[in-house]
């Protein structure tokens, strides 16, 4: 199949994501690998706040599968923020024209976030944020232009989970550098998680020196295995 020049990061020749399947391959990788729904559980009534961190953010994909994941949860009442990254932000009409394949699943997702993102001053560097509020709750986008070390560096409070979604190692071995992953490994609650396409040796051994005892589960579309780190 013919890939439409706008689905590939020009900066890296790579795509953003695989178009077949995207959103449950998010969902799978991502979201049930962290084990999010254990992580917002496990907390109980009490605490209703969780702290999300993205290594790329791209076209919003992971955002967009992870809000209709959570609308879909039955939780109500929780607040998510998600602190995300991006180096070299894309236009909202090209966000748009990436996210057009997913319409029938998730339309009302899309038109929010794209709506919310074209208010967003990409060419300033440091943080935007935006709010969005959804049946399970609100869910603060707090995005970081610039580079993803610097994002991590700019954390106050350490996150509860990552998601790892920087293109692969050998596209872009900048995402995955030792002192990026032990910084995050250091912005990470200890039990929190993290999760990413990419079982590559490096990666695997730079998240267990940032701190993660990591596991190969099952993957999804093309890929045979993906990889969860848990804080230890
Ligand atoms: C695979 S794409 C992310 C896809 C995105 N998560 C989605 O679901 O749409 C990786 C992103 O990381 C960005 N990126 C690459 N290197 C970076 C760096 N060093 N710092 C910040 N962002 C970076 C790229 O520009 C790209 O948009």
């Amino acid at each position: 199949m013919q890939v439409p020049p706008y689905l590939v990061n020009e900066h890296y020749d790579d795509r953003y994501f695989d178009v077949v399947n995207a959103i449950e391959e998010a969902k799978h990788i991502f979201f049930r690998g962290a084990g999010i729904m254990d992580i917002l559980s496990a907390a109980g009534a009490k605490r209703k706040e969780f702290r999300i961190g993205e290594t790329g953010f791209g076209a919003g994909r992971l955002l967009i599968a992870l809000m209709d994941f959570l609308d879909k949860c039955g939780l109500t009442d929780i607040a998510i923020t998600y602190n995300s990254v991006e180096l070299h932000p894309i236009t909202s009409e090209r966000m748009a024209s990436i996210l057009e394949g997913f319409r029938t699943e998730a339309g009302p997702l899309i038109d929010l976030l794209v709506r919310n993102y074209r208010r967003v001053e990409i060419s300033r560097p440091g943080w935007h944020q935006v709010h969005l509020t959804r049946p399970f709750g609100i869910l603060t986008l707090n995005l970081w232009i610039g580079e993803a070390l610097e994002m991590v560096h700019a954390l106050t409070i350490p996150c509860d989970a990552w998601f790892l979604d920087g293109h692969g190692p050998k596209k872009n071995p900048d995402m995955w550098r030792r002192e990026l992953l032990m910084a995050i490994g250091e912005k990470t609650v200890i039990g929190g998680a993290c999760a990413t396409f990419t079982v590559a040796g490096a990666v695997r051994r730079g998240l267990i020196a940032a701190g993660f005892s990591v596991e190969q589960r099952p993957g999804v579309g093309g890929k045979k295995s993906v990889l969860r780190g848990l804080k230890r």
